[in-house]
């Protein structure tokens, strides 16, 4: 009797061989991979809905997502109905987390882990200066947050991207990008499921929180990698 799955079933090589290739994947380079292809998603979907204004990343380190966030953005101008003028802000202390609270203690999340340099990180994207308008805000959100949007001369997000790991940092990020967000505007957290899947920690408990005394209604965009996830 031939099997329901077909031929292909018992190619066991094959399946072997498929097996091999994913087992030797790094499982945090497959959450990159989706990351960067989440970041492509949402600049071809904002470029088709016409959602206009800024990208603003929270938690940059070594420029990799913010790098490919410029290219993502070059890559699907072509689908804008009116030429948008995204501007590109990234905001870092580009020395780690600072004091740690006690809610936000994890045992990945330490300075030691994030190792990087705000002199690296302009060099990294200078390639890109000159065609694309990219500030880099550098300092911990707890004082750079202070300023509102508009002190940066922000109006509008059409992306909000946060990869700073913590409740707290999220927090202060959201806070800060409530007077901007606008129908269509894209938030994607990085580290939506970390803490095990609690509600009350990370970035979840920030965005629950937020989305309850804003009010604002959300539909999920889809999730990436190993923890990472986006809403409308
Ligand atoms: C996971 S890394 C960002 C990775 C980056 N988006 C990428 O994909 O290449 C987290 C970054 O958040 C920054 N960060 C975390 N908490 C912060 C805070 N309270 N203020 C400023 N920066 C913070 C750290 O310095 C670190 O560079």
């Amino acid at each position: 009797m031939s099997s329901k799955f077909g031929f292909l079933s018992r190619l066991y090589f094959l399946q072997d061989l498929v097996s091999l290739f994913i087992s030797s994947i790094d499982p945090p380079i497959i959450h990159t991979l989706e990351k960067y292809l989440m970041l492509s998603k949402i600049f071809y979907y904002t470029a088709n809905e016409n959602i206009e204004g800024d990208y603003l990343e929270f938690g940059v380190f070594s420029g990799s997502s913010f790098s490919h966030a410029i290219r993502a953005y070059k890559k699907n101008r072509k689908y804008e109905k009116t030429a948008s003028s995204t501007r590109f802000f990234g905001f870092d202390s580009f020395d780690g987390f600072g004091k740690i609270e006690k809610i936000d203690e994890h045992p990945f999340y330490e300075d030691s882990n994030f190792p990087t340099s705000y002199h690296k990180v302009c060099k990294r994207i200078k390639r890109f200066s000159g065609k694309f308008d990219i500030t880099l805000v550098k300092g911990f959100f707890n004082e750079t947050l202070q300023h509102s949007a508009a002190y940066y001369g922000i109006e509008k997000a059409r992306i909000i991207f946060i990869d700073s790991d913590t409740y707290s940092a999220a927090r202060d990020a959201l806070n800060f990008c409530h007077p901007i967000i606008q129908l269509g505007t894209v938030i994607v957290f990085d580290e939506l499921l970390t803490y095990k899947g609690r509600k009350d920690a990370g970035e979840a408990k920030a965005f629950n929180e937020f989305l309850k005394y804003t009010g604002i209604e959300v539909i999920e965009f889809g999730k990436y990698g190993i923890v990472g996830g986006g809403s409308i």
